[in-house]
Order: C-alpha cells, then sequence, then structure tokens
C-alpha cells in the first residue's frame, strides 16, 4: 500500500517542487520513488571527490552534515565508506523511515542520525535540530537550493577550514544565464570566493553522463508511474504531468542547464 502522510501545506509545496512532483502525488511519494535510493546525485561521483579532498581528521571520524538527504543514500554510503558520522536531514518523513531502516540493515545506524526536518526550522537557535550540532567538519547540499543560497549557510555551518559540498544545475553560457535567471558556474564560484573561501574543485558533468543518467532515472520512474497508476487509476493525470516535469527537466540538463559538483572550504 502507498504510504499516506499528512504534511503541512507549504511543506508539501517544498517536497513537491524539489523533485518536480505535482503536490497532490506527495502522499505517493515513496512509490513514486520506489527502488530508488539516489533522487539525481551521485554518491559515487562524491566519494572519489572527498577521498581526494577531504582529509581525516587525526583524533575521530569526521562529522558531516547532509542537508536534504532524500532516502539517505549518500550518507550511507560516506558511513560505509569512511565511518564517518552523519547527521542527515530531510522534509520527507516517507524518506527519513526508508533511510534509517535501509542504515540499520547495512550495519551504520550508529553511524548515520536520520531526521525528518525542514531545514529553516532545523536551524532555530536553541530548539532547531541543528542547535547542539554545529560545527561540522563537511556540509552538503545536493540538489535542493540554488548555489547563491547553499554556499553561505553551508559555509556557516562548517568549522574554519571545514568543506562544503553542493551538487547544482548551471546555465552552460551567458545567454543561456541571462534567459534562464541562472548562473553560470564562473559566476557562482566567483561569489563563494567573494567570501574568502576557497574552491577546491568545481566541474560541469559531462554531458553524455548527464544523458545516460537522465535516460536511467526517466526510465525508472516511467515504470513506477505504471505501476502507480494501476493500482490507483485517479492518479492518472498527476502522474502523467509528473513524467513530462521529469523529461522537461532533463531536457534542460541536457541543453542549456549543466549539473555540476562544487566543492569549497571556507576561510
Ligand atoms: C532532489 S531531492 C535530493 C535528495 C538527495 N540529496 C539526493 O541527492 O538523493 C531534494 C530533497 O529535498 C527535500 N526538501 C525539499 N525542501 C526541503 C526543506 N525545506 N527542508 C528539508 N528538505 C527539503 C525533499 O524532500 C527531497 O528529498
Amino acid at each position: 500500500m502507498p504510504t499516506r502522510r499528512r504534511h503541512p501545506r507549504s511543506l508539501r509545496q517544498d517536497i513537491a517542487a524539489s523533485v518536480d512532483l505535482p503536490p497532490s502525488l506527495v502522499p505517493s511519494i515513496a512509490r513514486v520513488f520506489d527502488a530508488m535510493e539516489s533522487l539525481g546525485s551521485s554518491p559515487r561521483a562524491i566519494v572519489s571527490l572527498l577521498q581526494r579532498h577531504a582529509p581525516p581528521h587525526p583524533r575521530r571520524p569526521l562529522r558531516v552534515l547532509d542537508l536534504a538527504c532524500g532516502k539517505g543514500d549518500l550518507a550511507i554510503t560516506l558511513a560505509r565508506r569512511f565511518a564517518w558520522r552523519v547527521l542527515a536531514i530531510d522534509a520527507c518523513p516517507d524518506f527519513i523511515t526508508h533511510a534509517q531502516a535501509r542504515a540499520a540493515r547495512l550495519g551504520v545506524d550508529h553511524l548515520c542520525d536520520f531526521r525528518a526536518a525542514e531545514i529553516t526550522s532545523a536551524l532555530r537557535p536553541g530548539r532547531g535540530t541543528l542547535a547542539h550540532h554545529t560545527p561540522f567538519d563537511l556540509a552538503l547540499m545536493i540538489g535542493l537550493w540554488p548555489t547563491d543560497r547553499a554556499a553561505p549557510l553551508l559555509s556557516r555551518l562548517v568549522r574554519p577550514r571545514g568543506l562544503y559540498l553542493i551538487d547544482d544545475a548551471f546555465a552552460i553560457h551567458e545567454n543561456a544565464a541571462e534567459r534562464l535567471n541562472t548562473p553560470t558556474l564562473d559566476l557562482a564560484l566567483a561569489a563563494i570566493r567573494a567570501r574568502g573561501d576557497d574552491v577546491l574543485h568545481a566541474a560541469h558533468t559531462p554531458l553524455p553522463s548527464v544523458r545516460a543518467s537522465n535516460a536511467r532515472i526517466l526510465a525508472h520512474l516511467a515504470r513506477n508511474a505504471r505501476a502507480l497508476a494501476r493500482q490507483r487509476p485517479p492518479l492518472r493525470p498527476a502522474l502523467a504531468e509528473f513524467l513530462d516535469r521529469q523529461r522537461h527537466a532533463s531536457r534542460a540538463l541536457e541543453r542549456d542547464l549543466r549539473p555540476a559538483l562544487v566543492l569549497a572550504r571556507r576561510a
């Protein structure tokens, strides 16, 4: 049976917008993304980047924050691969329940602390989930806020010389930047450097990898949508709209926009 949770209206809109889902499908989100651990990011690419750039702490495991962790794949991967301690937050309770169960199955629940929380509330001084945890050695935001919003927050949440990593989509040239009101990668990096932080790595994902990943994800989502539509025919129009949005987003990432990983070090 599909999971049916109630979310406050604005939170439902936030969750829906972040995964291009019509809000009416949020109660069925677990089914829509069934059997997909990662919602677009590539934990393998991130692990190899962090392996090169994140120095181990001499006395303790690194303390990591993953904001908008989705189903927790990256947090679990970092715990399994490096034995880092990860606090991972997402607004979608269904995703967090899934992540907690998977971490327990894989024997890393002692390293992963998954919390269902909205980012702004988690930051609330005193009572928010993050109030007693900062600063972190490494903070991640993979596929939620644009870099100009994510970078100042992540930089504030890590210790001096701590690292932060953002996965975002950038305009591939200035014409596209103007038309889509989205910065180029160069412009986003200039803003990070203007804060005094160092950029350790920044690179667009190569187009063939973007195409392959889009095709894989679209095929998977289409299978899930067909299965859900068979069980719940009234959801058909919303599922069709969802798949249209996904195709549109994929086309944009293959034309005028390109994903990139940006790794920076706080001053
Ligand atoms: C595109 S997904 C990325 C998930 C994950 N980082 C990954 O790469 O698999 C965006 C995530 O942001 C979460 N989200 C959206 N708005 C949020 C908010 N205000 N606070 C916390 N999480 C939020 C959604 O629930 C969703 O899991």
